[in-house]
């Protein structure tokens, strides 16, 4: 109990000791805040910038706005604070010396200092800041300028409100802080991206914040760039184009917004589909210089490419090469291969010139022997298709003229006689007879061609034994024949009989040249049965040649049944009109053919002289070897000397051969002209053989 008695006494003194320290502190004046000095406040809301003073009762309060007093005020008495009149509504001082604001506006922040003062106890001062705020709303991001286009120098976004005063700003591209650095600046209101590109492209935010609000705005930026990297192609990309291929023209570029394509074929043309150009079916006259241009629709930036189109078309046909007769002594070779995109290119290597034509192409040579059967090719070079063609030049080839006669419907005879020499470029014929130029009067009659000299009289005789000449020439050369033509008359007569001996067959030929309008079949002997193979009526005129049938000057062999029991003559007398020729050799059918009555007498005489015959012949073989074996000693000079002679005299006995140069020959008509018994020999079966016809030789 003491102790805490005295602990009681203790505390007692050490009160008493502070209350009279507290006491002479008080003298002094002090004035303290009673809130943190720093006070934010809402617009519109109260405030109070509380203040707690000591040392005197009634100090005079001063609250300085800034530097500029704004309340006056002796605490305590009854008079009214000294306030000034526009801010009475506002300003208001306690009892206790602290400020309140009634709606405080905007325009208060400021520090406010307090100063208390009462003579003879000094001043006392502190000071508040006051911060007035008004909640953010209707915050707008803008972009300065509207667009952003990579490249520019700058591209700023600024926010505006509508109301509010911001205490912080922040920006976030894609959620990500912004702090400046050296390409972005922050600035009072605004965001500075320097030199802006395309990776700059996105979503940009701002927060703005003061203590009684905080507000998030963004804002979507599209950095604009382009036309770039610009392709124009056609597709499928090919060197040149067939006309009715399909393909497209394709024009593109790179950029934000995507950039558009114009485009411009002699005049604009409309585009298809996003800077596709769909060329269906394509002409030759769609080739050409196509330009797109790619414009940047928000930036007008405009990028430009060309393409050359080619469209060919194959030229029509085959080239085609020909020769031709200039004076009869050039030669003009040609070289044509028309039509088509573009036109061929024609050039005649083979003739050691170099030049070149389009379309249609002519040299022109003096006619010589190397060109003569020189094959001469022309080259044509087309970007589709490379051709050549070819030609050779001739002289005329050796000919044979062809003899042919008719009757014309008014009776008389027609001998046509033709000259067709093959030659490049084709042979010019012309005629001549005898010794003149040409042969004249309305007897002869040339076509228009010249190939043809056309012979018309009623009389054979008029015409026969002239010579007629045909010349066909080209600028390499030229050939010439002379026709002679001779009475009707036959060559060759033979006749065949079938196995049984009941039907024979005639043939006959005639000479190329002789002019034969028709023919007298002449019989010598018994009737012919007729086709029943009746018995024959009338042997009265047996023993002299009568015709029994005519055939027209076309025809070559005749059919008869005939009794194989009795004997027949036959002959052919060759006619041209009523000109009758020489008739043909006899033939004779009938039975013991081959063994006629002199053959029958000879046999019989020739068998004792066979016999004698056996002996010498047997005589003659002894001699002739002995004298061979004499002559081997011998030269052999003579023999060979004989053997020329015999090939001579062949050659005199076929003189066609000499007219007809290395041609076919005609058939040997010596050989056939097989004696009567031969002749007559019956055929294994009755097979009448074709005709021979022999080409006219002359
Ligand atoms: C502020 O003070 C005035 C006057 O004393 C009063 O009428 C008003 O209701 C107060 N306002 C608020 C928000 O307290
Ligand atoms: C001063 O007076 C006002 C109003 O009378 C009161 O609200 C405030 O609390 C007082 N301040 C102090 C520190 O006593
Ligand atoms: C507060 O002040 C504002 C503007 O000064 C005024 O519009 C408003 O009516 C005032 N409010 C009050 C309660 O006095
Ligand atoms: C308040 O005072 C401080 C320092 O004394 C100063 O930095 C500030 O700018 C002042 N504020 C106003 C609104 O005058
Ligand atoms: C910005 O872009 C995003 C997505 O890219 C989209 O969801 C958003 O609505 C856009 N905002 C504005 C303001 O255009
Ligand atoms: C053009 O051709 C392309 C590709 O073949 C096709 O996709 C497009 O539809 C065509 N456009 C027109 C307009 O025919
Ligand atoms: C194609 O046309 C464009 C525009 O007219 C031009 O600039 C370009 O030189 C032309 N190209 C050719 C190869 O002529
Ligand atoms: C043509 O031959 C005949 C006699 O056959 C003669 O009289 C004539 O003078 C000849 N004419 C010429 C141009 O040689
Ligand atoms: C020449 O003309 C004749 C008839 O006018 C005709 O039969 C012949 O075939 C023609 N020859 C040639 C090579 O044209
Ligand atoms: C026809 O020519 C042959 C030989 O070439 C000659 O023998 C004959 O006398 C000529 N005939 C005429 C009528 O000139
Ligand atoms: C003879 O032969 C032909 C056929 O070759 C035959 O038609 C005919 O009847 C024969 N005649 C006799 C009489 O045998
Ligand atoms: C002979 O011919 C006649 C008709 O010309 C015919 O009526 C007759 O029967 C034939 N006789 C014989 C034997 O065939």
């Amino acid at each position: 109990m003491t102790l805490l008695g005295e602990f009681a006494k203790l505390f007692a003194v050490f009160l008493a000791i502070f209350s009279f320290s507290f006491q002479g502190a008080s003298c002094q004046l002090v004035v303290t805040p009673a809130d943190p000095s720093l006070v934010n406040a809402l617009a519109g809301s109260n405030v109070t910038l509380a203040v707690s003073f000591s040392g005197a009762d009634d100090p005079t309060v001063t609250w300085l706005m800034g530097d500029l007093p704004v309340v006056t005020w002796i605490i305590a008495t009854g008079l009214p604070p000294d306030i000034p009149e526009n801010r009475r509504k506002v300003l208001n001082i306690e009892k206790n010396g602290s400020l309140t604001f009634v709606n405080v506006t905007l325009e208060y922040t400021s520090n406010y200092t307090i100063e208390l003062t009462k003579s003879g106890l000094g001043k006392s001062r502190t000071t508040f800041t006051l911060e007035v705020f008004e909640r953010i709303q209707n915050v707008i991001l803008s972009a300065q300028p509207d667009v952003a286009i990579e490249g520019a120098e700058r591209f700023t976004l600024q926010y505006s409100m509508l109301q509010g005063v911001v205490q912080q700003q922040m920006w976030f591209f894609n959620d990500i802080e912004i702090k400046s650095n050296s390409r972005y600046t922050v600035e009072e209101r605004s965001l500075v991206i320097l030199g802006p590109n395309r990776l700059d492209s996105g979503s940009y935010t701002v927060l703005l914040t003061n203590p009684f609000s905080s507000v998030t705005t963004r804002i979507n930026v599209t950095v604009l760039y382009g036309p770039e990297k610009p392709v124009l192609e056609a597709l499928p990309a090919q060197p040149f184009y067939l006309s009715g291929d399909t393909l497209n023209v394709s024009c593109r570029a790179e950029g934000v917004p995507l950039p558009t394509a114009k485009w411009l074929f002699g005049t604009q043309i409309p585009d298809q589909f996003k800077g596709v150009l769909n060329l269906t079916n394509v002409q030759s006259n769609q080739a050409g210089n196509y330009t797109c241009t790619l414009v940047n629709e928000q930036t007008k930036e405009e990028l430009q490419r060309s393409i050359i189109l080619k469209v060919y078309e194959r030229p029509s046909g085959i080239p085609m090469c020909s020769v031709q007769a200039v004076n009869n002594v050039s030669l003009q070779y040609s070289c044509m291969w028309s039509g088509g995109t573009p036109k061929a290119v024609l050039s005649f290597p083979t003739l050691s010139d170099t030049s070149s034509r389009v379309e249609n192409f002519s040299l022109i040579f003096n006619a010589s022997d190397n060109l003569n059967g020189k094959n001469v090719a022309c080259m044509a070079d087309h970007p589709v298709e490379q051709n050549q063609c070819s030609i050779t030049a001739n002289n005329p080839m050796m000919f044979r003229p062809t003899v042919r006669t008719k009757v014309s419907s008014d009776g008389k005879i027609v001998v046509t006689i033709e000259c067709v020499s093959k030659a490049s470029p084709e042979a010019v014929v012309s005629w001549s007879q005898g010794n003149e130029t040409s042969p004249a009067g309305t007897t002869y009659q040339i076509s228009i061609n010249a190939t043809q000299l056309q012979i018309r009289d009623y009389n054979v005789s008029n015409f026969i034994f002239q010579n007629y000449t045909c010349t066909c020439s080209n600028p390499l050369g030229s050939q010439r024949r002379a026709v002679q033509l001779q009475g009707p008359s036959i060559s060759d007569f033979s006749l065949f009989r079938n196995h049984n001996g009941t039907i024979i067959t005639l043939t006959w030929e005639v000479p190329p040249t002789s002019v034969v309008t028709g023919f007298d079949i002449q019989l010598k002997g018994p009737d012919l049965p007729d086709k029943h193979r009746n018995s024959t009526q009338n042997r009265g005129s047996a023993n002299t040649f009568h015709t029994i049938h005519q055939e027209p000057g076309s025809i070559r062999s005749v059919d008869f049944f005939l009794d194989p029991s009795l004997t027949y003559r036959f002959r052919v007398i060759p006619k041209a009109l009523m000109t009758e020729g020489e008739p043909s050799e006899v033939q004779r059918t009938g039975p013991g053919e081959g063994l006629s009555g002199p053959a029958i007498a000879g046999i019989a005489a020739g068998i004792p002289c066979s016999l004698l015959f056996l002996v010498l012949l047997g005589c003659a073989i002894y001699f002739c070897f002995y004298w061979k074996k004499n002559k081997r000693r011998q030269t052999r000079y003579p023999v060979s000397r004989a053997v020329e002679k015999a090939i001579t005299t062949h050659k005199e006995v076929t003189p066609h051969n000499l007219l007809t140069g290395g041609l076919k020959s005609p058939p040997d008509y010596n050989k056939l002209n097989l004696n009567p018994s031969e002749r007559s020999m019956a055929l294994p079966t009755f097979v009448p053989p074709a005709p021979v016809r022999v080409a006219t030789t002359v």
